[in-house]
């Protein structure tokens, strides 16, 4: 009786020891389990892209430029022009301007950094083709800019009313700011 209640007893210790290890393998497993992330930009200056280049180089990830169909020329640009084809653009809030590519398995990234201009104090609108050209349930998107000064804040709305579904945080101008700090902000987006 006294060697089964012994042998009972060495089964409990061997039980809790494999379920203790066990639990800690899965918890070091979760620690270690890293959040796919792209960055989407569109730029037409090349400012944009430098700035989502520093945010791919803090948190890894799939870089990837959106570009339009039909590139944006330096008349296009011309916001001094009521007539050119950005200030006519931006002023339709049905514009959707085509993108050249798609984002290939999209369905398999977590996190999307998306990056742009600010053209007359909000976002481009092919950024609006970009996020309505797919299902991003569940998704987080981080939004980013640069500016000649309006800051991000004029273009959060419309961002959210296109990421249909997708968790929007806040989002951010990194026109000017250096790589140690885009990392800061962008590594903390991540967790
Ligand atoms: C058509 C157009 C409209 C713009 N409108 C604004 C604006 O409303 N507010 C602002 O701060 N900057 C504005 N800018 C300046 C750009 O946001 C800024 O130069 C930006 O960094 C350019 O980024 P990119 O080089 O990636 O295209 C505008 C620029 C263009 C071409």
């Amino acid at each position: 009786m006294r060697k089964k209640g012994m042998c009972l007893a060495g089964i409990a210790v061997v039980l809790a020891l494999f379920v203790g290890t066990a639990l800690q393998m899965a918890n070091a497993a979760d620690k270690t389990k890293q959040k796919k992330v792209l960055v989407a930009y569109f730029s037409a200056t090349g400012t944009t892209e430098g700035a989502a280049k520093k945010v791919q180089k803090a948190v890894g990830g799939t870089l990837f430029q959106i570009e339009a169909e039909d590139p944006y020329t330096s008349a296009d640009l011309d916001y001094g022009n009521g007539r050119s084809r950005t200030t006519v653009e931006q002023q339709d809030g049905t514009a959707r301007p085509d993108v050249k590519k798609k984002v290939k398995n999209i369905r398999t990234y977590d996190v999307i950094f998306v990056g742009y201009p600010i053209w007359w104090g909000k976002e481009p609108m092919i950024i609006r083709t970009f996020l309505e050209s797919y299902n991003l349930k569940g998704k987080k998107i981080v939004p980013f800019c640069t500016s000649g000064g309006s800051g991000i804040s004029g273009s959060m709305d419309e961002i959210k009313e296109s990421a249909k579904g997708a968790k929007v945080g806040e989002g951010k101008d990194l026109t000017g700011l250096s790589y140690k700090s885009v990392a800061k902000w962008a590594k903390k987006k991540i967790k």
